[in-house]
């Protein structure tokens, strides 16, 4: 299969889409990335890359024509100020994508179909304190997920379970625990917090202040951007069919994360925390012993290095935009 397979990116405009794409091509498969926009800040390496709304059935039907694999990353989504105030629209947009992609890639006779689903489909009553304990696959029921997209992604996945019952299609489920890395959306609002804290990073002058959302004991585990792209590859290749997590399990806080960004930087910033601002769950991490498991690996790349390139490339997409000082305009101010 490797190398001869045509696979499908759905999403291949966004974040993931688009590392993965660059990844499949090295590895030298035929690839079609379809998306409601072109990569953003980048040009794809698709052979084939089309605008279509994957909500509308006969564009799912067109996408999934002559594909192999199908990777299923189109979704509307965002930050967790985007996902609170936006239930009903997410909620119907992607489970129009969902439904459609799945029967379009089964009845035009893909062999496999890999779902992205979220660490968010966990139950609140779960994730209450900082200090959680790590999140295990089982763990999803009595179902208590985060409203609207919580929700339709854990319905989503219970429909691959029905299509890989029911007609026998190859379905894979993975769960993402917050990824981040370079080529992602830093700001508008669909941004997540390790973009946010990053951008704020770079525009905040040394020794002035950062806003942070809630009071910044929340916690999370957070993934870098290459270990994601192959721990789908992984999964997609694995016998595998129940839900699996896909994160990394070194827990830290939101005010944590905003030194080690500002430690990248060389700068110290005085935290201001906003309470009116939306947190999501307190606390959230991967138990990553069936990922381990499953697939013999995890992800390793450090919090540490994968926010040294992340910031990097923010700093250097904001210097581009003109926005800060050009170390040679610095030199000259002094
Ligand atoms: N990034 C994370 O931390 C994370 C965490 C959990 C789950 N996920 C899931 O992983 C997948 C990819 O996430 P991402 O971070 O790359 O997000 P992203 O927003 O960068 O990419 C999603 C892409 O889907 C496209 N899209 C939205 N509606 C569409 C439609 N109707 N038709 C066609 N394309 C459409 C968007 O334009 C976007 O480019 C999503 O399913 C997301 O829910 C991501």
């Amino acid at each position: 299969m490797k190398g001869n397979a045509r696979i499908l990116v759905t999403g291949a405009g966004g974040f993931i889409g688009h590392h993965l794409v660059r990844r499949l091509k090295k590895e030298g498969f035929w690839v079609r990335g379809i998306d409601l926009k072109a990569p953003e800040f980048e040009a794809t390496s698709a052979d084939e890359f089309a605008i279509l709304d994957l909500r509308l059935w006969e564009n799912c039907l067109k996408a999934t024509v002559g594909v192999d694999q199908v990777y299923n990353l189109a979704a509307d989504m965002g930050g967790i100020g985007y996902i609170t105030a936006n239930h009903a629209d997410i909620s119907r947009n992607n489970t129009l994508i969902n439904t459609h992609m799945l029967e379009a890639a089964r009845s035009n006779g893909a062999n496999r179909f890999l779902f992205s689903s979220s660490a968010c489909i966990y139950p609140q009553y779960k994730q209450n304190q900082a200090d959680v304990t790590a999140l295990k696959e089982s763990d999803a029921v009595p179902a208590d997920p985060e409203p609207g997209y919580g929700w339709e992604k854990l319905f989503a996945e219970e429909l691959c379970r029905y299509y890989k019952k029911d007609y026998g299609f190859e379905t894979r489920i993975v769960r993402f625990h917050n990824v981040y890395g370079p080529l992602g959306t830093y700001e508008g609002g669909k941004e997540k917090a390790p973009a946010a804290i990053s951008r704020k990073v770079a525009l905040a002058e040394d020794g002035g202040n950062i806003e942070v959302w809630g009071d910044g004991q929340q916690t999370r585990s957070f993934m870098y951007i290459d270990d994601c792209v192959e721990g789908l590859v992984r999964l997609m290749a694995s016998d595998y069919a129940e839900p699996l997590n896909l994160g990394t399990d070194r827990l830290v806080t939101i005010n944590q994360l905003i030194d080690l960004v500002s430690d990248v930087a060389g700068k110290r910033l005085t935290k201001r925390h906003d309470l009116t601002k939306p947190q999501g769950v307190r606390g959230r991490n991967s138990d990553n012993t069936l990922l381990n498991r499953v697939l013999g690996w995890e992800p390793s790349i450090t919090l540490e290095d994968g926010l040294k390139k992340t910031y990097s490339w923010i700093e250097s997409e904001l210097r581009k935009a003109g926005r800060l000082q050009t170390v040679a305009a610095g030199q000259a101010a002094r």
